[in-house]
C-alpha cells in the first residue's frame, strides 16, 4: 500500500456469492458460508491493520429469512460459532463489536452469543466491527420514522426541527459515520436493501470475486481504487 493511499474511515460490505462459490466446487451452500467466515476474519484483520475505524458487514438480510429453513439454521449456527470462537481474537485486536438490525428476530442462543461478544469487546478502542443481522434498509427507515414520531408525541421535538441530520439520529447507525466505501462481491450491481439512507455519497466498488475468494489483497485493491476517486459530495 502506497504512502498516498487514503484509508476510508468506514467501509461497508455486501458479502455475496457464497452459494455460487460452493456450487462451482460441487459443495453444499453451507460450505460457501463457512469459507465466507474466513474472509470475514481476514477483512477484520486487514481493516484493523490499516487503521479503518468502522467496518459494516451485511451478514444476514431481512430477505434472507425467505431461504430454506436448513440454510437459515446453518447460517445462524455459523454466526454463533464465529462469535464464540473469535471473540478472544476480536479482543486481542482491540476490535469493538456492534450489531444493527432487528436483532430480536435471531434465535435466542445467537442473541446471547452476540450480546456477550458485544459486552466483552465494549471497551476496545480500535476498529468497530458492525454486523448487520436481520437487517433491511427500508425496515430501518420505517423503525426510524416510528422513533421520530414517538419523540414528536412526547414533545421532545417539534416538526420544524426535522432535518436529515436529526432523522439520522433515529436510525440503527446513529453512532457511526456514513460509509465512505461500499464494496460488493460477486459482480451484482444492486444495493439489496443495504444502508439505503447512509450510502448516499459512498463510493461503490464492485468485484467479480465471490465473497469466499475475497481476501486481504482484494481489500487492499478496493482501498487503492477508492484512493483514486475524487469525492465532491455534490459540489464542484
Ligand atoms: C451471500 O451469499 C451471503 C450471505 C447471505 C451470508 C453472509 C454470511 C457469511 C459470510 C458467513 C459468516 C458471517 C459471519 C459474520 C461470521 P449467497 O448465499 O447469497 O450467495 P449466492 O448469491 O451465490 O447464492
Amino acid at each position: 500500500m502506497s504512502s498516498k493511499t487514503v484509508i476510508p474511515k468506514h467501509i461497508a460490505v455486501i458479502m455475496d456469492g457464497n452459494g455460487r462459490w460452493a456450487k462451482e466446487r460441487g459443495l453444499p451452500r453451507r460450505s460457501g458460508h463457512q469459507a465466507g467466515a474466513e474472509s470475514v476474519r481476514e477483512c477484520v484483520e486487514a481493516c484493523s491493520e490499516l487503521g479503518v475505524d468502522f467496518l459494516t458487514l451485511y451478514a444476514f438480510s431481512s430477505e434472507n429469512w425467505n431461504r430454506p429453513k436448513a440454510e437459515i439454521k446453518a447460517l445462524m449456527k455459523l454466526l454463533e460459532r464465529f462469535l464464540r470462537e473469535k471473540t478472544p481474537e476480536i479482543c486481542e485486536r482491540n476490535v469493538r463489536l456492534q450489531a444493527i438490525g432487528r436483532i430480536t428476530d435471531l434465535p435466542e442462543s445467537c442473541q446471547k452469543a452476540l450480546s456477550e461478544a458485544i459486552d466483552r469487546s465494549s471497551e476496545n478502542t480500535g476498529l468497530t466491527l458492525i454486523l448487520a443481522l436481520s437487517y433491511g434498509g427500508r425496515e430501518e427507515i420505517v423503525d426510524g420514522i416510528k422513533s421520530l414520531i414517538r419523540h414528536l408525541d412526547d414533545g421532545h421535538i417539534d416538526r420544524g426541527m426535522i432535518t436529515p441530520e436529526l432523522f439520522s439520529k433515529h436510525l440503527y447507525t446513529r453512532y457511526y459515520p456514513d460509509p465512505d466505501l461500499l464494496i460488493r462481491t460477486s459482480g451484482e450491481m444492486r444495493l439489496s436493501n443495504f444502508l439505503l439512507w447512509q450510502i448516499s455519497y459512498s463510493e461503490i466498488y464492485i468485484t467479480n470475486k465471490n465473497w469466499p475468494d475475497f481476501r486481504k489483497q482484494d481489500l487492499h485493491n478496493a482501498i487503492e481504487d477508492f484512493s483514486k476517486r475524487q469525492r465532491r459530495f455534490g459540489g464542484l
